[in-house]
């Protein structure tokens, strides 16, 4: 069905997987992307997309209600698919205050919009079907011990501010569905890895620094376990939950790719020294791994239990984690000039900020 479709946060690192995906696979989707372009959105990232049609770009803030309320009456839309927020766990530790403005207020100001342009006013034209997916992570469940997996029924309980501004904005969506009947759906992810991811998550640092024959930091003691899932199998999953899913209902989607950091940063140094060749120092890049200071507050494990969106929507995740990483490492090796841009400037501020002493 044709779909007029709000992407927030689609110049990010799932957002523009998200928009390269359903511009190819769904002909007769509409795609509006606002993004602010914070140091995590990057125009770069829509090249050979950006001018296609059925994509138009929109440079704004979601918390500016104003801009969000013209949107929706200028496009019609009929599909809000809400990825903008400040994502990353380390900077919401030094400074969440963006975290709550952005991922808390700005779902609200998006709700507020939604709500008035499709249940207090007739809608202008378009299908009758309207639907509000808010892009959720699973670490609004808290962390695991060594066994256990989070289902949909798990309690929340969020532990660093990050995850309590997602949780905040889960329960505000979820209370805009009971209150007022908006069709929502809420997704609960587990760790994406892929094209575009910017280097300051784990994988794409990782992948940088060891490229460059720098120190591959792993906090703590490299046990912490995190369950892989490869990007373009978590945007195949939103269309199938966009298309299939029940309105007021949340899917956990993950990988079944549960690895030790350790596990990860060692994978990627081999995978390097195949890939790039050695270094000039001669050194396999495995002794490249420095243990650093722990994160605060760092949780410990996050596994998905994806038998919901399996056995109700049949979706399963396809890649491998394996080939999912080969695949990833090739990405960036043969995106140099996308990676080299966006480690320049700012980053290097970040970098020394979060790494020297550590
Ligand atoms: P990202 O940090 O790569 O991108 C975020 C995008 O949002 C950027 O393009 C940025 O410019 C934009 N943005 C930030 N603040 C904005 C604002 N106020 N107004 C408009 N645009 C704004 O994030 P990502 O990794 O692509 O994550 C997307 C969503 O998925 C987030 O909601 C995140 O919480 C969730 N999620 C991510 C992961 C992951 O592993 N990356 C896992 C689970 C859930
Ligand atoms: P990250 O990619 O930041 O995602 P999240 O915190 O949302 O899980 O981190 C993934 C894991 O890797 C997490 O346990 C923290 C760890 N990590 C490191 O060991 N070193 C690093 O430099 C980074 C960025 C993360």
């Amino acid at each position: 069905m044709a779909k007029k479709v709000l992407v927030t946060g689609g110049c990010g690192f799932i957002g523009v997987n998200f928009v390269r995906l359903v511009l190819e696979a769904r002909e007769d989707w509409e795609i509006v992307n606002l993004d602010k372009l914070t140091y995590a959105g990057n125009l770069r990232s829509l090249d050979g997309v950006a001018d296609n049609p059925r994509h138009h770009f929109v440079k704004g803030d979601i918390c500016d209600q104003h801009l969000v309320e013209s949107l929706f009456l200028e496009h019609d839309i009929d599909t809000v698919v809400h990825f903008a927020a400040e994502s990353h766990v380390d900077r919401s530790i030094t400074g969440p205050a963006d975290f709550i403005r952005t991922n808390i207020f700005g779902t609200f100001t998006l709700l507020e919009a939604a709500r008035k342009h499709w249940l207090d006013r007739p809608r202008q034209a378009g299908g009758d079907e309207c639907c509000f997916l808010h892009v959720s992570t699973d670490e609004v469940y808290g962390s695991l011990g060594a066994t256990g997996y989070f289902t949909e029924l798990t309690a929340y309980d969020p532990r660093s501010p990050y995850s309590a501004s997602k949780a905040s904005s889960d329960h505000l969506v979820r209370s805009y569905f009971h209150t007022y009947g908006l069709p929502i759906l809420i997704t609960n992810c587990s760790n994406n890895y892929g094209p575009f991811q910017f280097p300051e998550k784990l994988i794409p640092l990782a992948v940088n620094n060891a490229l460059q024959g720098r120190e591959v930091p792993v906090y703590g003691d490299g046990g912490n376990v995190r369950d892989w899932l490869y990007v373009q199998d978590h945007c195949e999953a939103i269309v199938r939950v966009l298309e299939k899913g029940v309105a007021g209902e949340s899917y956990n989607i993950g990988g079944h790719n549960e690895k030790r950091n350790l596990e990860v940063a060692e994978l990627l140094c081999d995978i390097l020294d195949r890939k790039a060749g050695p270094l000039p120092s001669g050194q396999p890049r495995r002794q490249l791994i420095t243990f650093v200071r722990d994160r605060l507050g760092h949780d410990r494990r996050y596994a998905i239990d994806a038998g919901k969106i399996s056995s109700k929507l049949g979706w399963t995740p396809k890649m491998t984690f394996d080939v999912g990483l080969e695949k990833t490492v090739d990405w960036y090796l043969s995106n140099r000039t996308w990676l080299d841009a966006v480690v320049n400037g700012s980053y290097r501020q970040y970098y020394q900020q979060m790494y020297a002493n550590r």
